[in-house]
């Protein structure tokens, strides 16, 4: 088992921390965030993660996790350093690698002999290999290594990864790395490291494309008369486009997949490889808060300002309490700039956000409202109480975002529903083909 160091116990850093520790690793995560490392001593993560804490906690009795305040100790103490530190949106797009820098600077005079340095943060591609003369050390390798995981899914992602990537010029630091996740059954791929930073990039990017695709294709359903439930119903049982990523929405968010299609395209052009695929990408995301807020106005009558909406949902997307870059929040900006009053309710936000006052319910929000809008699909959305929300409101108009309420008991409860691509009004009873009648 190996000493391992984390620089950032963010969401990355804390998780890989925790998982190593599992795995049975012993683990040092380093912040410098004072009250981050204070709290995380007394194994409050801070965020909604599923099983974390629980790994947190755990790791911490066995004596094999330990969080430090500042970097110092997690850097000598290792045979492995993993930063996990943000590589934020920074000028033109491109990733602000300040804080990669920082910590590889503060590495250069720390490390021990024979430590191998991972870069688990999200970095263009060709980072790893210039980056190797910050440290400018001959006995210490720079490997590449990011991280798949989702919010909400973090352990399990990392516990139980679709697969492994390391990159390095080196084969044997690349293999010294990957053996570190024995137990989680991986396939592994070792690689140079410019191609596993693509990876990542090529990964997000691919996913994002793959949404404006469908959020587009919703809007032309709209107009054609046809419902993109059946639509992605049918892409679906081609196993060559596969089955996720296929649901309309808001639009893509959260703390990923903005910053990095972002940064690809900066990347892209810094190589002067046109890339209008990703450019639309991008664009047609940017295109997504409007025309809920197009469809949002239509639903009341035409115009936003004084309507009362109940905004459900505020988190990028269902199973997180993350808020960063949520098209909740986008859309939540543009109606009250037309405005809109609005309240909000989300099972994992008990702050006001921005124009946003959050109430406890789902019925408070309903409460006298011209209409509700739900930007976020989480489950117990579908499960509320249609009647007594209608009675409720002062209009019984909904316009869902993520196609996720039971159609037939909206309608029947007296609502006008608007949903993304499928038709309105909606027809209560339809349901999709059934592939093996046909
Ligand atoms: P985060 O903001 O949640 O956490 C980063 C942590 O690093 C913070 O606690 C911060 O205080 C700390 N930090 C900043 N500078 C530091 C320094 N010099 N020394 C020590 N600690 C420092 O960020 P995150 O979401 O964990 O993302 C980290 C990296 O992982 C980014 O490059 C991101 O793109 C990538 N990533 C994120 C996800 C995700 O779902 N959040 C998934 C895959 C990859
Ligand atoms: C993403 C990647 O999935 C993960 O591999 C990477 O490590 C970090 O970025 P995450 O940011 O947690 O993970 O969110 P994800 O589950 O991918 O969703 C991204 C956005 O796409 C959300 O706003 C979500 O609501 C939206 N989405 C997703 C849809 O609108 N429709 C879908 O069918 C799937």
């Amino acid at each position: 088992m190996a000493r391992i160091g984390v620089i950032g116990a963010g969401y990355v850093g804390l998780t890989t921390a925790a998982c190593f520790a599992r795995l049975g690793h012993t683990v040092v995560c380093a912040d410098v965030d004072e009250a981050r490392v204070a709290a995380l001593g007394r194994a409050e993560i801070g965020a909604y993660e599923p099983g974390l804490a629980d790994l947190v906690a755990e790791g911490s009795r066995a004596g094999r996790l330990r969080f430090v305040l500042g970097n110092a100790e997690a850097l000598a103490e290792a045979d492995f350093v993993f930063l996990c530190v943000p590589t934020p949106t920074g000028v033109d797009g491109a990733a602000d690698l300040t804080a990669v820098h920082a910590v590889l600077r503060e590495a250069r005079e720390a490390v021990r002999p024979g430590c191998v340095l991972v870069i688990k943060s999200t970095v263009p591609a060709g980072t790893t290999e210039r980056v190797a003369d910050l440290v400018g050390r001959p006995d210490v390798r720079v490997v590449s290594n990011p991280e798949f995981l989702r919010e909400g899914h973090a352990v399990d992602d990392f516990l139980r990864p679709q697969r492994v990537v390391v990159g390095s010029e080196e084969e044997g630091a690349a293999r010294r790395v990957v053996a570190l996740y024995a137990g989680t059954g991986a396939p592994a791929l070792v690689t140079g490291s410019a191609s596993a930073e693509l990876v990542k990039y090529a990964s997000n990017c691919f996913l994002a494309m793959k949404l404006s695709y469908v959020n587009s294709l919703a809007e032309l359903c709209e107009r054609v008369g046809a419902d993109i439930g059946d639509v992605t119903e049918g892409m679906r049982l081609d196993d060559r486009i596969g089955s996720s990523f296929l649901d309309p929405g808001p639009g893509w968010g959260g703390s990923c997949f903005p910053k990095d299609t972002r940064a690809l395209l900066s990347t892209a052009e810094d190589a002067r490889v046109d890339f209008p695929l990703l450019r639309a990408t991008i664009g047609t995301n940017g295109h997504q808060a409007h025309r809920v807020v197009a469809m949002v106005r239509e639903a009341v009558g035409g115009q936003l300002a004084g309507v009362r909406l109940g905004l459900l949902g505020l988190t990028f997307k269902a199973g997180t309490d993350d808020l960063r870059d949520s098209p909740a929040l986008a859309v939540a900006s543009l109606l009250a700039a037309e405005g809109a009053w609005l309240t909000g309710y989300d099972p994992c936000v008990a702050r006001d956000c921005g124009p946003v006052r959050v109430l406890a319910s789902a019925e408070a929000v309903a409460a006298n409202a011209d209409g509700l809008v739900v930007l976020t699909e989480w489950p117990e959305f579908a499960e509320l109480d249609w009647p007594n929300l209608a009675a409720a409101m002062a209009r019984p108009v909904i316009v869902d975002t993520r196609n996720l309420l039971p159609v037939e008991k909206v309608v029947e409860a007296g609502f006008h529903l608007v949903s993304l691509g499928r038709p309105t009004p909606a027809r209560p009873g339809r349901t999709g083909p059934d592939p093996h009648r046909l």
